[in-house]
């Protein structure tokens, strides 16, 4: 278990490409030294907590929140909470766009398998 880590911030324009991925994402800047990788987490947005898979991009300062169950929609200037529950795996670097989807497919999984374990 993590010591709870929270990031706050402003959904930027996304470069679109976890959708062209079929993943997407609503992106906040970083600001100072933060954690990397894919994280298991809870964000939390208009007062409504969703579960999701989060990429930590420390390099591009990004991170990165792929909401489970939302219909996609523009999130653009909406203020977002990522509450980061469990680290799944480092960052990695990938051949392909094939590869790297079954690796977030994956990523998912560990999501669901971890809130179907704690939600009511
Ligand atoms: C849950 C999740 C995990 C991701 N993990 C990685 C990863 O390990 N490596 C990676 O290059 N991109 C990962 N991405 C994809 C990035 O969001 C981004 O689309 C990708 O880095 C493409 O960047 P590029 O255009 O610089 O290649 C992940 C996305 C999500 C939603």
């Amino acid at each position: 278990m993590l010591a709870t880590m929270v990031y706050r911030g402003i959904v930027q324009k996304g470069e679109r490409r976890g959708t062209a991925l079929g993943f997407p994402t609503a992106n906040i800047l970083l600001e100072d030294d933060s954690l990397s990788g894919i994280y298991i987490a809870s964000t939390k947005l208009r007062g409504d907590k969703y579960d999701s898979a989060v990429f930590i991009d420390n390099y591009r300062k990004i991170l990165e929140a792929h909401f489970l169950d939302f219909p996609p929609e523009d999130l653009y200037g909406e203020e977002i909470e990522v509450e980061l529950l469990e680290k799944i795996r480092e960052h990695e670097s990938f051949e392909d766009d094939e590869t790297l989807r079954a690796c977030i497919k994956e990523d998912i999984q560990a999501v669901r398998e971890y809130f179907k374990n704690t939600h009511v």
